[in-house]
């Protein structure tokens, strides 16, 4: 281990050595920006989160996860980072983060950090260098830099779409003021990708992950960790070279720049880093690929575990869900990592506005930025009037209730807990902030309606978030949602959350399942191996509950049944 290491894992000790710790963890993913405000700018902040430990630790989690808090000029809510061995001003200082840190260990809590490999921001000292530096230079070549196609080099080298819209290319002005080369981008044109053919970029991250590892920090996200290598060969093929492939592409490791077999090399480098501390640092990838390919994200060898987002994806639908469980699970008994569940996070429509939509087709998978029926709600501008918001709700609840019973690791996104609807087309246009809308102007809103800062009080200033207003704003609805208006309330999300939370850790003594039959197509239930049974009820009839004690109820039963819509949990 470095020396480093024995002396910051000393001031910001983790509380157990338990190498195990994240299996069948809870992880709160913080989208710290929007989480809680310390000193009044409307933009929440590293001291805001750690004011708020008290919560998350009443809440009933295992760990913390933050979304980016590095210094950005947020052109992708942080995503494009300008230093990654740094906090943003605006956000705190390393000292705060220390002293959130500890503070999270002290409760208890492990702290996982979001880590943005395939592209820094465009502000970022090497990328400068890059800029600043002539054709075919070394700074130059930890970016993707090409020649433009055409007479002058005035065309992109392909016709490739960037995942915001428009073109995955952008043209620079060379050091002389000429027109010059073009960089790869398959995010913003704020967010140039990384040559990670470069021994140093590799470098530069193993230095970034000891960084932290240094710091205490316990674990990392892999931001979209499938993109990091490429092959970017003389001739570049077109989308219809690609598209003619089909989705059978996608299956063999050799897509240019998704998901290639050689990305794992990376990887297993990253697990001898993580192997250097005590416990080992752990790693969740967020690699959106095809189902039969997860499992090389999640080995051992690698970064151990990778989001599922197979069920954040179905609808609300007892068949859909029972074959997702299924498979995951088999999924990741197989590569040796625990499963992991996700219904929410800062990238799609809250589940319990997904949930109160029109029921969508057959799910064609793999859409990258939201459910299927959420995407169609964003296409349509997002108008709360479509949403039966207590339907959405009643359901979110039964899903979240099931997915906490199931074994593996349990991802939660801020806001969640209080059943917190997607704000839709009251954000103007003008306040909005997401990429995804700028690019796609009249065809997307993007994302930040599950970004508006959380209600902590029903009324004062943004709801509690802060003493300066909030930087997205918040609609007049959020008072009845807030953390306030819901503590003490039996029947409220977040009663049911934390009760629901406490519960959960007496379930994870091994990872096994069985599943029941129930005589119901529409009714899905599992035992788990203490005793307790888990039912929902995804249909509309009451569900005659077999005999038991009732541990935890998404809904009130009626007369004894388990209504529709709702989960329970038998003893
Ligand atoms: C995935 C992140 O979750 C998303 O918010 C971001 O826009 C892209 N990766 C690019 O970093």
């Amino acid at each position: 281990m470095p020396t480093t290491a024995t002396q910051a894992t000393q001031s910001n000790p983790a509380p157990t050595a338990d190498p195990n710790w994240w299996r069948q963890a809870s992880v709160y993913q913080i989208y710290p920006r929007s989480f809680a405000d310390s000193n009044g700018d409307g933009i929440g902040d590293i001291n805001g989160i750690t004011a708020k430990v008290p919560y998350l630790k009443n809440l009933g989690i295992d760990a913390v996860w933050l979304s980016p808090f590095y210094p950005s000029a947020l052109a992708d809510g942080g995503y494009d980072v300008d230093d990654y061995r740094n906090v943003d001003p605006l956000l705190g200082t390393l000292e705060d983060f220390d002293a959130m840190a500890n503070a999270l260990h002290a409760a208890g809590l492990k702290l996982i950090v979001d880590i943005v490999p395939n592209h820094s921001s465009d502000r970022h000292q090497l990328f400068r260098e890059a800029l600043a530096s002539p054709r075919g230079s070394a700074a130059r070549n930890r970016y993707i830099f090409r020649d433009g196609l055409g007479e002058e080099g005035e065309l992109p080298p392909s016709d490739w779409d960037s995942v915001f819209g428009g073109p995955a290319w952008e043209r620079i002005t060379e050091p002389d003021g000429s027109p010059g080369q073009w960089y790869m981008h398959i995010f913003a044109k704020e967010q140039p990708d990384f040559n990670w053919d470069n021994p140093e970029v590799r470098e530069d991250f193993l230095k970034t992950l000891r960084f932290w590892s240094d710091r205490g920090v316990d674990g990392f996200r892999i931001d979209v960790a499938h993109a990091l290598t490429k092959n970017l060969e003389e001739t570049l093929p077109t989308k219809a070279d690609l598209e003619a492939q089909g989705e059978a592409l996608y299956l063999t490791g050799q897509h240019p720049y998704w998901d290639r077999d050689e990305v794992h090399e990376i990887y297993a480098e990253w697990r001898r880093v993580f192997n250097e501390y005590n416990p080992p640092r752990t790693a969740v990838a967020e690699a959106w690929v095809h189902t039969d390919r997860r499992a090389r994200y999640a080995s051992p060898e690698g970064l151990g575990q990778a989001f599922n987002f197979d069920l954040l994806q179905a609808d609300f639908d007892a068949a859909q869900f029972r074959k997702t469980i299924i498979k995951n699970l088999a999924e990741a008994k197989a590569s040796g990592a625990s499963s992991t569940w996700v219904f929410s996070n800062h990238d799609v429509v809250r589940h319990a506005t997904r949930y109160g939509l029109p029921a969508s087709e057959p799910s064609a998978g793999g859409d990258i930025m939201a459910g299927q029926a959420g995407k169609r709600w964003l296409l349509a501008g997002g108008r709360q009037e479509d949403v039966d918001a207590e339907l959405g709700l009643r359901r979110a609840r039964a899903a979240s209730l099931l997915m906490f019973a199931l074994p593996g690791s349990a991802y939660l996104y801020q806001g969640e807990e209080l059943g917190l609807q997607e704000v839709g087309n009251e954000i103007p246009d003008s306040a909005r902030q997401d990429p995804a809308f700028f690019r796609n102007k009249g065809v997307e809103i993007g994302r930040d309606g599950c970004r508006v800062p959380l209600p902590w009080t029903s009324a004062g200033s943004s709801f509690g978030f802060g003493p300066g207003g909030s930087h997205l704003p918040q609609p007049e609805w959020f008072a009845g949602s807030s953390v306030e208006a819901q503590e003490g309330q039996g029947d409220s999300t977040l009663s049911l959350y934390r009760r629901a939370l406490a519960l959960r850790s007496q379930l994870q003594t091994t990872e096994a399942l069985e599943l029941l039959e129930t005589g119901r197509d529409d009714v899905l239930a599992f035992r788990r191996p203490n005793g307790w049974t888990s039912i929902t009820n995804f249909g509309t009839e009451p569900f005659e509950l077999p005999a038991g004690q009732l541990l935890v109820s998404s809904s009130p039963l009626e007369a004894g049944r388990l209504p529709g819509a709702a989960t329970a949990w038998l003893r």
